[in-house]
């Protein structure tokens, strides 16, 4: 079904003569730190409006959105994509193509080029953290962080919340007050760790941050709401969602572990440690996953006699998220008044 559609207020992108918008305008999507709770619902709301699996018809009809991806992705790029075609909005795609950058265009010229040709909003991967700033404080149009090195994924944050929210049936409230919600390894190098951090402290839900010292640094936990927990079964005592994160061997080359074995022993998240998790708590991994490593193969999957593992479904809501952070950073808002 369809939802009614407004354009906002002194939105129109770059065509419409606004002022320029900084990277404080409301339409950019670059990181959750500093957004407050009503925004993140309002957005969540907005999500879940969306079926996301069928067409939305043309809201965003004769509008472009550029993605522009320096980094590999599997699942931000594609759902980004889909999100953007079902909203009816022509999609260009310049990763993984040569671009101009190689000659020695800056990142900000090259947006300022993409937004010239009458892009609407530029989507952004990159692995220098605040590149999607850079390009934000360049462009008029709005700009949604894919993912920047080890700073923010909020779009990924946005679709934990959301898959969180329908597997505890709390899409009425968002509110995930009585929760806790444990993340688990590399959460150092991870910029989901940080936008997860953000949202669901946003959203009332307490935050165990587990791993070893290498990889959990104390600092991180220094901030209402958050505890660091050492002790992996001492967390999945507690926890209501265990998100598993990827060792990032890409970004540190494997410093600060000292053996695959001794890692798993600590912190995977193994069938033996699945079967003690609490009744009704839900597996969860951002991907991409090492199986084998951080989670074992039929955890992943929830197999039989498993915690239910919700993997799947945090995939599934990338896409509704990400029509509502496309909508938004285009000035139009889906009308969720009429929701049950
Ligand atoms: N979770 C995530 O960002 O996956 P991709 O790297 O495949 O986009």
């Amino acid at each position: 079904m369809g939802w009614a559609h407004r354009v906002l207020s002194g939105a129109g992108g770059v065509h419409s003569g606004m002022a320029h918008p900084s990277r404080h305008h409301p339409r950019h999507l670059l990181q959750l730190r500093g957004m407050n709770a009503d925004g993140i619902r309002s957005l969540l709301s907005a999500a879940q409006a969306h079926d996301g699996m069928k067409p939305e018809g043309a809201a965003l009809a004769g509008r472009t959105v550029a993605t522009l991806f320096l980094e590999d992705s599997t699942r931000t790029r594609t759902s980004f994509q889909l999100a953007a075609r079902r909203l009816g909005a022509e999609v260009v795609d310049l990763s993984g193509v040569g671009l101009s950058t190689s000659k020695g265009e800056t990142l900000a010229d090259t947006a300022r080029t993409i937004e010239a040709m009458g892009v609407d909003a530029i989507v952004v991967r990159a692995s220098q953290a605040g590149a999607p700033h850079l390009i934000a404080d360049s462009v008029r149009c709005g700009v949604l962080n894919a993912g920047d090195g080890r700073h923010e994924h909020p779009t990924q944050g946005l679709l934990d919340a959301l898959a969180l929210a329908r597997a505890k049936n709390l899409t009425g409230t968002f509110d995930f007050s009585g929760l806790t919600f444990a993340i688990v390894g590399d959460l150092g190098a991870s910029r989901v760790a940080r936008s997860d951090i953000e949202i669901m402290t946003m959203l009332g839900a307490r935050v165990l941050l587990v791993g070893p010292a290498a990889m959990v640094p104390g600092g991180m936990g220094e901030r209402d709401g958050v505890e660091i927990e050492r002790d992996m079964d001492r967390a999945i005592d507690q926890a209501d969602a265990v998100q598993m994160l990827r060792v990032q061997f890409e970004r540190h080359g494997g410093r600060g572990i000292a053996s695959v074995r001794e890692y798993r022993a600590g912190y995977a998240l193994t069938v033996e440690r699945a079967r003690r998790m609490k009744d009704g708590a839900v597996v969860m991994h951002p991907g991409p996953m090492n199986r084998g490593l951080e989670i074992d193969d039929a955890v992943a999957d929830g197999s039989d006699g498993l915690p239910r593992s919700i993997v799947l479904d945090q995939v599934s809501c990338g896409l509704p998220v990400r029509m509502a952070a496309i909508e938004r950073a285009v000035g139009v808002e889906i009308d969720v008044s009429g929701r049950a």
